[in-house]
């Protein structure tokens, strides 16, 4: 049975001016996301995904701009939003965990205050509650020694630290939408866990919806409801992550899967032959053309449109590989 949708997004695209031209970033991005699910985001590095994950908070600075579509939150539209109203909507509604912690941290404000006036501006607590949820939090995502954190300021903290006190904030505020751009990316694989572990218990207790952004198909496998596949910035393929893994029907997606190495521990995305597409001048047909063994004539001229090939799996390509294993009829 369907859940309730509370994220929307509907054609977002997002530009840079640059000097050298106009780079397209994020390229007609369109999803829906329901409550409790979770949306597990890949792609080669470049193709978007932070980009796209900046749009939804509408935090995309200049010369990057939000050029067309809709994130609508609940029902409502995210980029039509006053300043005012925004920031309401950050942190309680929609937080964010970032692939780099520092540029979301206070420089000059110690760890437990920043975490504890979060608290304090979106939920009705006392100074003192404040503090002791925030060394219990602080203590939560696995950061040694909480009292002494507390008093540190953010520059005296390793990356991985600084992304787990981002994690506790987002922890705290319990949103419905919580986007998360590689957020164990320089953790170790202990803390990692944790984390991860923190994240899903936000989805099973708080029906949070999350956007997860992650190389590490090993992190998708375990946390992802669904999979997008991002290239160029757009969706190239979206599905079930099982039917990603068992059945992908994007040639790109494959060559992804394929180069995952087979010994060795490590899951993470290796580089697909080729180079990827100049965001400056992308074609009118299939940006993966010149890297994909099956282009044909047709590819070099139509743009493949993000279509059903079975129930619940979206491909964009002239000829996907989709068998029709999982049963599903359209
Ligand atoms: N300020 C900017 N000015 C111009 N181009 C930009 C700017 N910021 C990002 N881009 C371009 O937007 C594209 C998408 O970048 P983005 O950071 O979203 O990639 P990504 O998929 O998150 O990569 P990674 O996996 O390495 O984090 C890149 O080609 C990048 O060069
Ligand atoms: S549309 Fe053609 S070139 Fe593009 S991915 Fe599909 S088969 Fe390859
Ligand atoms: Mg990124």
């Amino acid at each position: 049975m369907p859940g309730n949708a509370v994220l929307k997004v509907d054609n977002l695209h997002t530009v840079f001016n640059t000097p050298a031209g106009v780079v397209q970033a994020v390229n007609g991005v369109s999803f829906t996301l329901e409550e409790g699910r979770t949306l597990g985001i890949v792609g080669e590095s470049g193709c978007g995904k932070s980009v796209m994950a900046h749009s939804l908070l509408r935090l995309v600075d200049p010369p990057g701009l939000i050029s067309r579509g809709q994130v609508r939150l609940n029902g409502y539209n995210l980029l039509a939003l006053s300043n005012e109203q925004l920031r309401r909507v950050r942190g309680a509604e929609m937080a964010m965990v970032f692939q780099d912690p520092m540029t979301s941290l206070n420089p000059v404000l110690t760890v437990g205050k920043q975490v504890s006036e979060t608290i304090l501006s979106h939920l009705n607590l006392s100074g003192l509650e404040a503090r002791d949820k925030t060394l219990a939090l602080l203590a939560k995502v696995g950061l040694p020694n909480p009292g002494k954190m507390y008093n540190r300021f953010p520059f005296q903290l390793s990356g991985g630290q600084r992304q787990r006190v981002l994690i506790a904030i987002a922890l705290a505020l319990q949103p419905k939408v919580l986007i998360a751009d590689e957020p164990t990316t320089a953790l170790d694989v202990t803390v990692q866990a944790q984390i991860l572990g923190e994240l899903n218990r936000l989805k099973s207790e708080f029906h949070t919806a999350i956007v997860l952004i992650t190389h590490d198909l090993g992190v998708v496998a375990g946390m992802a409801d669904e999979v997008a596949v991002m290239y160029a910035g757009a969706i190239v393929e979206q599905a079930p992550a099982v039917e990603i893994f068992e059945n992908p029907g994007h040639p790109y997606t494959c060559a992804l899967l394929h180069s995952i190495p087979r010994l060795g521990g490590a899951n993470k995305l290796k580089p697909v032959p080729g180079q990827p597409p100049n965001l400056l001048e992308l074609p009118g047909h299939c940006a993966f053309a010149p890297r994909c063994p099956g282009a044909d004539k047709r590819c070099r001229r139509e743009k493949p449109v993000l279509q059903p090939v079975c129930s619940g799996h979206l491909v964009a390509c002239h000829h996907p590989a989709v068998l029709p294993a999982s049963g599903a009829v359209l």
